[in-house]
């Protein structure tokens, strides 16, 4: 038995490995919509709107907290290369009152481009 993971987004739901981090989720399933930037924690293209569920990640990493301080990214947000998941959550949409002018969290190609 796995976590399950809703892309609200996309109306996907994947049950993936307990203890997953989210880079092997990608490698074990490409079709999930999760995209990958420097993978250290630093660029920001992998952030994620975590809608429920954030006690089923594993703890933020001390260069996710940077990079959320840098790009005053909001709290319930999550960077996908900085965690791994323990239990069921929610991908969300993110709402338009939480994309600061700095950031496109909804474009993960270009979030420091403006
Ligand atoms: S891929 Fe760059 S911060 Fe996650």
């Amino acid at each position: 038995m796995g976590a399950k993971i809703l892309f609200v987004k996309e109306s996907l739901v994947k049950e993936v490995p307990i203890g997953a981090d989210f880079q092997r989720i990608h490698a074990l399933y490409p079709e999930l919509p999760l995209r990958f930037g420097c993978r250290n924690g630093e660029c920001g293209v992998c952030i994620l709107f975590i809608e429920k569920g954030m006690e089923n990640l594993t703890k933020r990493t001390p260069d996710e907290v940077k990079t959320f301080a840098r790009k005053g990214f909001p709290v319930n947000c999550r960077l996908a290369c900085q965690c791994a998941i323990n239990g069921d959550i929610i991908v969300g949409i993110f709402p338009p009152s939480q994309i600061s002018s700095e950031s496109s969290p909804n474009s993960p190609e270009s979030p420091s481009s403006s």
